[in-house]
């Protein structure tokens, strides 16, 4: 089922989501909201989508990117509960939107790489350390589990473009 996303001034995009126990997990209608959220996510070409963007303040994010380009692909990826940490001191800056801040695009510093602690869609513990595109989808949606967008992380504003100006901009990067 697809779900409707929460837009920029719903509370629920303000507030601190709260991590799912282990039975929680593992009860059918978590494991269905995984369902409609992954179906939300591609439905509306997302690369990730955090519970609090669907109205439930929960810790869990869903992340998949078909690769543009192909080598930045990400297989999709369920995680609970995930926590972040800094793996390396670089930062590099790059574009970001957001469903929930939707025809908007903008520059945010982020981590290069960063490590992470989380439950997989069983449950089951797990840790890696993710880089470039992967660390930076990871970086946007956890900030949703703390209320935060990508708005709130950017340092120039003036780099803030409308959908439609990006893709004159990115046409004419590609042709140039
Ligand atoms: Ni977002």
């Amino acid at each position: 089922m697809i779900l409707g996303v929460a837009l920029l001034g719903n509370p629920v995009l303000r507030g601190i989501a709260r991590p799912f126990t282990a039975g929680e997990i593992a009860a059918p209608e978590t494991q269905r909201l995984v369902e409609d959220m992954i179906e939300t996510m591609r439905e509306y070409s997302g690369v990730g989508l955090a519970a609090p963007q669907v109205q439930v303040p929960g810790r869990l994010v869903v992340m998949e990117s078909m690769g543009d380009p192909p080598a930045q692909a990400l297989p999709l990826q369920v995680l609970f509960n995930p926590e972040l940490s800094l793996a390396g001191a670089e930062t590099e800056e790059d574009w970001e939107g957001c469903l929930s801040v939707p025809d908007l695009r903008g520059k945010v510093p982020r981590a290069r790489t960063v490590r992470v602690k989380a439950l997989d869609r069983e449950g089951r513990p797990l840790e890696f350390i993710a880089e470039g595109l992967h660390a930076r989808i990871l970086q946007h949606e956890c900030d949703h589990l703390d209320g935060r967008v990508f708005l709130d992380r950017m340092t120039d504003l003036s780099s803030l473009t409308h959908l439609a100006e990006f893709r004159r901009i990115s046409k004419e990067a590609k042709s140039s």
